[in-house]
């Protein structure tokens, strides 16, 4: 399973690819301008020193929603940084979007999928990635994990090669429920990821161990 950090904060990028573990990184219009990143030249650098803290995919969103618009975008974005993920949503554009990025090789992330069947669209379309959010959908009493476990199913049934990118992940158990049924990828914040490591038992496991040396020395 790949871990994808969901973040533009650039320190805690740094810390999770210290950790070791990092496999990309997403964004999106609401994560960019919580960091205060505003404006399209400032925008389009941050990404590029995203890509630099990061050995990995870096999710890039086109804020266009008419076809002209996410293409052009979407060929800015991509020319940026060869990890750069084109980040495209869910709507009529969006898949007839995926569909031309596929064509030209560049990769794609079709985000804010909330059913089986908006999946199975992206898939055909031939996106790199889908993202179902499955914080959301819980949000609205709504199973979000069973979305992944659909998408699993039909994916598996025709060997579609388009990635399952659990997203609107909100913590620990959220990534370990999405590594059970198959998820490709999760992504989620930084709390996410290092609070797999937290066991209160490991913590006096290892005082004790110390305490023990320190007798006998
Ligand atoms: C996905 O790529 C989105 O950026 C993200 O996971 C949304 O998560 P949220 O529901 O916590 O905003």
């Amino acid at each position: 399973m790949k871990f994808f950090i969901d973040t533009a904060n650039l320190n805690q990028i740094k810390d999770a690819q210290e950790l070791g573990v990092l496999d990309g990184v997403t964004t999106n219009p609401s994560l960019m301008a919580k960091e205060g990143i505003t404006g399209r030249k400032n925008i389009l650098k941050h990404y590029i020193d995203i890509c630099k803290a990061v050995d990995g995919d870096v999710s890039a969103e086109v804020i266009s929603v008419d076809f002209d618009g996410i293409i052009k975008e979407g060929e800015e974005l991509a020319a940026l940084h060869p990890q750069i993920v084109v980040k495209v949503p869910m709507i009529k554009e969006g898949v007839r979007a995926l569909k031309y990025f596929s064509d030209k090789n560049i990769r794609t992330n079709c985000t804010l999928i909330f059913s089986a069947g908006q999946a199975l669209l992206a898939a055909k379309a031939g996106a790199t990635y889908v993202s179902p959010f499955i914080g959301r959908l819980d949000d609205i009493s709504t199973d979000g994990l069973g979305l992944i476990v659909e998408i699993r199913e039909i994916y598996d049934n025709y060997a579609f090669e388009t990635e399952i990118l659990a997203a609107s992940i909100r913590h620990t158990m959220h990534v370990i429920q999405c590594a059970k049924v198959g998820a490709d990828v999760m992504t989620g914040p930084l709390s996410s990821i290092v609070g797999l490591l937290k066991h209160p038992l490991t913590d006096i496991g290892l005082k004790k161990f110390l305490e023990d040396y320190k007798k006998g020395n």
